[in-house]
């Protein structure tokens, strides 16, 4: 089963005009100018869209928001909704990070019906999941995994319209990763789960990625495991040089 591989960059809350305006263009640029097989994708914050849109212009890399709302539109203030998203040029949206369920609160119901209303809108998904280093410890994690696959990703997931990213949550801008053996099992894990939730086909095709520290130095070992589909990049998507240097390895 060839799974095209998907190099994302979550720019999470950094970045003024000025600054993500030169981050974006040398991604374009730099994309343009390799050989490489892999899909991209750049999340920046909401304030940044519009900009970024334009810099990406006829470049191959797409364009994600780093969150949604579930309703179509209406009494929501500062929240924003699919089709605004879309609006401005996302074909994603990124739901569930970590720091959204732990910032704000998110549940896995309420993930899935974000999920629901993005994919209605015509937006692919990108669901975080992952566990707490408590929970690894305690032998957890894959548990968790189950659990939060079972709860965030609607029966109207397909391979097309959604992409799961698994993501332990004290590997994330600690410089720790799991290693190789754990991240293939874990994959194979949630692999199984998706199976259970929407049939093998639909599992067998779609992308896991990996993210939490991927670095240049890294992500050889991790985008070359069997169940590793891409990386969500935070840290290292910010300079469009490591971003690009990550991605040379998806291409192999
Ligand atoms: P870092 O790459 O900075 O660890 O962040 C990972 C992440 O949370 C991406 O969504």
């Amino acid at each position: 089963m060839v799974r095209r591989k998907l190099i994302a960059g979550n720019w999470k809350m950094n970045c003024l005009s000025a600054d993500g305006v030169a981050l974006a263009k040398s991604v374009a640029a730099q994309v343009k100018a390799g050989k490489f097989d892999c899909e991209f994708l750049i999340c920046p914050p909401f304030t940044l869209l519009g900009l970024v849109k334009k810099c990406l212009r006829g470049s191959k890399v797409g364009l994600g928001a780093q969150d949604v709302h579930f309703a179509e539109k209406g009494a929501h203030t500062g929240d924003i909704s699919p089709l605004m998203i879309k609006d401005l040029g996302c074909s994603y949206t990124i739901i569930g990070h970590s720091e959204r369920r732990v910032d704000h609160a998110e549940s896995n119901q309420l993930i899935n019906q974000k999920a629901v209303a993005a994919h209605a809108a015509g937006l692919n998904t990108v669901i975080c999941i992952g566990e707490t280093e408590k929970e690894r410890d305690a032998g957890k994690t894959i548990k968790v995994c189950q659990t939060e696959i079972n709860g965030s990703v609607p029966a109207d997931s397909t391979a097309k319209n959604t992409v799961i990213a698994y993501e332990p949550i004290w590997a994330i801008g600690t410089g720790k990763t799991p290693t190789a053996a754990d991240v293939q099992e874990v994959h194979a894990a949630i692999r199984q789960a998706l199976a259970k939730k929407l049939g093998k086909a639909t599992a067998s095709k779609m992308r896991i990625l990996y993210g939490g520290s991927v670095k240049p130095g890294n992500a050889a070992e991790l985008l070359s495991l069997p169940d590793v589909d891409g990386a969500l990049i935070g840290g290292a998507s910010l300079k469009a040089d490591d971003f690009i240097a990550i991605a040379k390895n998806a291409s192999k």
